[in-house]
């Protein structure tokens, strides 16, 4: 069993999406021991930003790519044969700007590149169990301010489960800023809840993060 991760934290230290990673990965590894975990860190190591430009335009394959085109067609290739090759995903993601993250995106938009995946009847990765683990500096349910400015969770469920097809679980935790930012002070206690929840659902979802079992056939 393959477990793949991928963070998109720019930071090492003090990242909530890299705990819930961790935790997440400790629970799946705690049921296959045997399982061997591939990583990589859109945060840390980003994707070269002229990637998606050279790949798009190489598209269709006419042979007469530049080798920056072949390279870049190469670099999308290799995303999705760590995809195609992982029994399940953790899907590490913090919100910028009130979107999605830049390498994320870039991402997505390489790996998309890919002639496997093109729309088809069943997609590649179809029915692949994921753990989106998703951390918001603020809060964005219902009532709250901001309701309706998180354009980062509707745009990642969009493509991971309505276009690629993933069995996807979800895991958020919000108020992340609470601790360093004064003008939320009022809101540490909350804040330090929703971690805990957050770290001990992460765990079990980690433990329960495989493929649906088959429905049983009745004769
Ligand atoms: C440049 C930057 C922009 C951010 N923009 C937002 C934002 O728009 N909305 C929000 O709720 N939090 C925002 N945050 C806070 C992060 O989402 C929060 O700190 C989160 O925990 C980061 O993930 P990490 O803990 O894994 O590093 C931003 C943080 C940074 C550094």
């Amino acid at each position: 069993m393959n477990l793949f991760r991928i963070d998109a934290s720019i930071r090492r230290e003090g990242s909530v999406t890299r705990a819930l990673a961790d935790t997440a990965q400790a629970g799946w590894q705690s049921r296959h021991p045997e399982g061997t975990v591939t990583e990589r860190d859109l945060g840390i190591e980003p994707l070269p930003a002229t990637a998606w430009r050279e790949a798009a335009l190489a598209m269709g394959g006419t042979g007469t790519e530049s080798s920056a085109q072949r390279q870049a067609v190469g670099l999308a290739a290799s995303l999705v044969d760590e995809l195609e090759q992982a029994d399940a995903l953790l899907l590490a993601i913090p919100i910028y700007n009130f979107g999605v993250p830049q390498h994320v995106k870039a991402w997505v938009d390489l790996v998309y590149t890919d002639p496997r995946m093109r729309p088809r009847a069943t997609p590649l990765l179809a029915d692949k169990p994921a753990l989106l683990l998703l951390a918001r500096g603020g809060a964005y349910g219902e009532g709250s301010p901001r309701h309706g400015w998180d354009h980062s969770t509707p745009w990642l469920r969009r493509i991971f489960e309505d276009v690629w097809g993933l069995d996807l679980r979800l895991n958020a935790v919000e108020l992340t800023l609470a601790e360093t930012n004064p003008a939320m002070e009022s809101l540490r206690g909350k804040a330090a809840e929703a971690l805990e929840l957050g770290l001990a659902l992460a765990l079990s979802q980690g433990e329960e993060l495989s493929p649906e079992p088959a429905q049983e056939q009745v004769a």
